[in-house]
């Protein structure tokens, strides 16, 4: 009844308009979206896309060794709660893990910490803002 799988750029614009850019003035494509080292990951419940993430190759210099960038994560908010930002998560790390990647971190919405801390990220430094979306911290996993 659920499956993760990779997705293309394409896929992830309806979800991301709906959840991350709802009142927000900011653009739904990133710039990396269509490089090759990038991937995005969905899963399919009933056989509808609910959850999304895209993972980019980019470095922080607060971490050393191969670094993915963890961006576009989102769930249809009828859907949230079941368990899927963490399987998405989970398939993530399997594929960084055979790209022998060190680090996955993101920009993390302060009211989603918990979230990612439930999945063993930890913070890196302070509180920031973000324009237009609010406060934000640096969080990252190793792989
Ligand atoms: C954050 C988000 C992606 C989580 O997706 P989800 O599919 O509901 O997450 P899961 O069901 O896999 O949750 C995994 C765990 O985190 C917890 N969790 C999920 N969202 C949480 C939140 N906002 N605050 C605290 N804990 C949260 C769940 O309760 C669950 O805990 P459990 O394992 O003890 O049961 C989703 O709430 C969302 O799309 N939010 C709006 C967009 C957003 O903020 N994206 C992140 C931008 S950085």
């Amino acid at each position: 009844m659920i499956e993760v799988k990779k997705i293309i750029a394409g896929e992830t614009s309806k979800i991301r308009l709906e959840v991350l850019r709802k009142g927000i003035d900011l653009p739904y494509k990133f710039k990396e979206d269509l490089k090759d080292d990038t991937f995005h990951l969905g899963v399919f419940y009933k056989e509808k896309l609910v959850t999304i993430a895209t993972f980019i190759k980019n470095k922080l210099k607060d971490l050393d060794g191969e670094q993915y960038q963890l961006r576009g994560m989102a769930t249809l908010p009828e859907v949230r709660g079941k368990g899927f930002g963490k399987v998405i998560i989970e398939e993530a790390v399997k594929i960084l893990k055979e790209k022998n990647v060190d680090f996955l971190w993101c920009n993390a919405r302060k009211e989603v910490t918990s979230f990612y801390e439930k999945l063993n990220f930890v913070k890196l430094g302070e509180e920031f803002m973000v324009e237009k979306v609010g406060p934000h911290f640096k969080m990252y996993t190793k792989i």
